[in-house]
This record gives structure tokens, sequence and C-alpha cells, in this order.
């Protein structure tokens, strides 16, 4: 199966251009960090310290989370996140899971629990996978690999101007910045650009001109 790996900082449009790309080439788009969130929101939900690495690790031997592929109306693979076979939804999409998860992403048997998952689906499908390790650590061979960024003032404005909930541009550039440095100084799979990764710094493109960026790459 062909592995399209799309890694990058939060913010930096990685997303959207791997749906919009997945749609193009009729491949599935794996989001990795719905995983984490999903394990995040688990986590939360139970009660669970997040600095409690030995429950953690415990809990996770006995949960029932899996990821599938469904087809929607217009015939796109969309992600389906199912915590004992429930579809979690855009109940992971809140600004304290974000927050929540950068903490227990930090840890080995999270990631280990969550590069499972990964593999397991790229048996199947051709995929997009988008993350903050791909290109890295989950897939080192994949067959493309990408490293998507821009500044961080530019990144929280687009963040500020996605909310529903309108909140202070200040507290989210703050949050980004905070979540840039967690992911890039955790010891275990820290982000980072692959060697052999192509980098985009999108600060000043258009999605469809990072998108045509991207495609002009992939032969
Ligand atoms: O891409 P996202 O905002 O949904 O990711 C949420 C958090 O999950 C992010 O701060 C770090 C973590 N994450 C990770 O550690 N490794 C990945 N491959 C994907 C996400």
């Amino acid at each position: 199966m062909i592995i399209i790996a799309i890694d990058g900082t939060a913010g930096s449009g990685k997303g959207t251009i791997s749906e919009l790309l997945a749609r193009k080439l009729g491949f599935c788009h794996l989001d990795t960090g719905a995983v984490y969130r999903s394990l995040t929101y688990f986590f939360i939900e139970q009660g669970i310290d997040l600095e409690d690495e030995e429950l953690i690790r415990d809990t996770l031997d006995k949960l029932d989370f899996k990821v599938k592929f469904e087809k929607d109306e217009f015939g796109n693979q969309v992600q389906k996140n199912l915590l004992f076979g429930k579809d979690l939804g855009n109940k992971i999409r809140t600004e304290k899971i974000s927050i929540s998860t950068s903490k227990i992403s930090k840890f080995s048997c999270v990631r280990k629990f969550a590069n499972k998952i990964q593999h397991n689906i790229a048996l199947n499908y051709n995929l997009i996978v988008e993350g903050r390790d791909v290109g890295t650590v989950v897939f080192p061979n994949a067959d493309y690999k990408f490293f998507l960024t821009a500044s961080p003032e530019i990144r929280a404005k687009r963040r500020s101007e996605q909310l529903s909930q309108p909140q202070n541009y200040e507290t989210i550039l703050k949050d980004i910045i905070e979540r840039d440095e967690a992911d890039m100084k955790r010891k275990t799979s820290p982000l980072k650009k692959a060697d052999d990764a192509i980098l985009i710094d999108n600060s000043y493109q258009t999605v469809d001109e990072t998108l045509s960026e991207i495609i002009s790459y992939i032969k």
C-alpha cells in the first residue's frame, strides 16, 4: 500500500491539506492526532490523572479502541474513532482535549498503542497519514514525506478564525507555542522533520497553493 506522511506543527494546516489530498488521490486520510485525542478523552472521562503513566498503561491494556473508515454520502472515506464500539465524533475536538493530549502523548505506552493502530490500518489502505512522528518513527519508509509549518502568529490567527466561540488571540498564540514546545521537547518521538521530508512553510500560501506544491512532488 502507498503511504504519504504529513507531519507538522499545530495549526499548520495538516488536517485540511491531508483531507483534500486524500480526496484527490482516492486515499484514506488517517488523522493520528484523533487517536491520541480519543485516548485522552477516555482518560479524562475515567477521571485518570494524566501524569500517572502506570495507571494509563494498565488502562490501555483493557481499552477497546478501533479506527475504521466509512464512506460518506459523497463517497469519501471518513475516519471513525470507536471507543468500545461508539464513534466519538467531535467530542475530541475541544481546547481542553488539545492541551491534555500533549501531556499523555509523551508516554511510550501511549505511543506504542497508537503506532500499532497505525501499522494495522496501513496493511489495508493507501493512506495520507497526518501526525507528528509519521515520517520519522511510525512509517520511516513512507513513499512520500512532507513537513508543514507556518509562523506561530499566523497559525494562531488561523485557529482563532476557525473557532466557533471567540477566544483571545494571545491565549491561542500561547497555547500553540506551548504545544509546539511539548511536542518538540518530549523524549519519545518528538515532533521533528524527517531528514528526507520536504519542508513546506505555508505562512504565505493559500490552501490550494500548498496542495499544488505537494502534488507537484507526487509521481
Ligand atoms: O494534530 P492534533 O492537534 O489533533 O494533535 C493533538 C495532539 O496529539 C498534539 O499536540 C500532539 C499529539 N500527537 C502526537 O503526539 N503524535 C501524533 N502523531 C499526532 C498527534
